[in-house]
């Protein structure tokens, strides 16, 4: 880390629907703890959501979503940020700076494009291919230190930081910017599906019953816990024991994540137990913890005004640190003032 850069938070969340625990246990959650100790932003990234198709309506409902999730989950806006990517110009003019910076062979490493562009890539969006630079932008117009994300974005990361030292050494413009750093290590880093316990928890899954809905109710977790895949053998009494064994790992994980303990302490508990008996003590634990965040997110999807209230304040107080920013970096480029 540059150390002379004051410490700052960036992170968001793109409004695309079917929040889930592994968002609140990957993000969302460390996201809550760092506002304590850091000037931490949270943005709700409205301009990565289109880049694949949006129905316009639904966009702006999840937009509130997201709003209504940070607040619920105990962001408090007088302390953090809260804001959408769209309302602070600066993330799109940094993107477009950063589309000259990054090269066209970073981005064709980008595992995360490969995966959502499919088979067909010649149909993709072109921002489904420089998402990550726009990404870097959101980071580095706030000259932000640290990044609370899941396991799945480190390679994005590794790009911002890639990006901020072309542009520091095409420039000379030593330590312009900083090289963020990921926070990632933790339990819920990589919260997997439970239909298939190699494959991630995601918005995109068709199975509902994939995921653990942040809006789901009591009733609804419990019958996805129920009903998450799993094999016969009781739990192991040690973490080797859970090799070659995804879906038991995941749920221990997923046990370990939200009960703040660690994994070999889950085994110590249950180890010799079947999923009889795990997995309703897991379920009690999963509705404990997600059941009042939802009821919450309920309560707040109620009152739009409110939540549009602090994304508008959030926005102006993001536009007061990202501003003068970008006019140094436009002033480094060479664009006159
Ligand atoms: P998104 O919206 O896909 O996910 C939001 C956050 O949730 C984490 N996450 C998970 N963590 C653990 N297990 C999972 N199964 C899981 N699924 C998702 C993600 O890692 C993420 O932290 N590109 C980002 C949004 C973004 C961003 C940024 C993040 C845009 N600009 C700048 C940080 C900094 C994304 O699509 O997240």
């Amino acid at each position: 880390m540059n150390t002379s850069t004051p410490s700052r938070v960036f992170s968001g969340v793109q409004p695309t629907g079917n929040l889930h625990l592994g968002n609140y246990l990957g993000a969302i959650r460390k996201f809550v703890d760092l506002q304590h100790e850091y000037e931490c932003l949270y943005c709700i990234v409205d301009l990565h959501a289109i880049t694949v198709w949006q129905d316009p309506a639904a966009l702006r409902d999840q937009t509130l979503e997201i709003a209504a999730a940070y607040l619920a989950a105990g962001i408090d806006a007088d302390k953090a940020i809260i804001f959408h990517q769209s309302a602070v110009s600066a993330h799109a003019e940094l993107a477009w700076i950063f589309n000259c910076v990054a090269r066209m062979g970073w981005l064709n490493r980008m595992t995360q494009f490969k995966d959502k562009a499919g088979k067909d890539k010649e149909r993709a969006s072109v921002g489904l291919f420089v998402y990550p630079n726009l990404m870097a932008a959101d980071i580095l117009a706030y000259r932000a230190t640290h990044v609370p994300v899941g396991e799945d974005q480190k390679q994005h990361l590794e790009l911002a930081r890639d990006i901020a030292t072309k542009f520091n050494n095409d420039f000379e413009a030593e330590d312009f910017f900083p090289l963020p750093e990921p926070l990632i290590k933790g339990a819920g880093a990589r919260v997997m599906s439970l239909r298939d316990g190699t494959a991630k928890m995601s918005k995109s899954d068709p199975s509902d019953l994939s995921r653990i809905g942040m809006m789901d109710d009591a009733d609804m977790i419990a019958k996805k816990i129920k009903k998450a895949k799993t094999d016969p053998e009781p739990l192991p009494d040690s973490l080797d024991g859970l090799n070659d064994r995804p879906e038991a790992k995941n749920l221990v994980g997923i046990y370990a994540a939200l009960s703040g303990v660690t994994e070999e302490a889950v085994l110590a508990e249950f180890g010799g137990q079947g999923f009889g008996a795990f997995k309703p003590a897991l379920a009690d634990l999963a509705v404990e913890k997600v059941a009042p965040i939802a009821e919450e997110m309920r309560r707040l999807r109620n009152d739009p005004g409110y939540l549009e209230g602090v994304l508008g304040a959030g926005a102006q107080k993001a536009d007061a640190i990202a501003a003068p920013i970008l006019k140094e970096v436009k002033k480094v480029v060479g664009f006159l003032g």
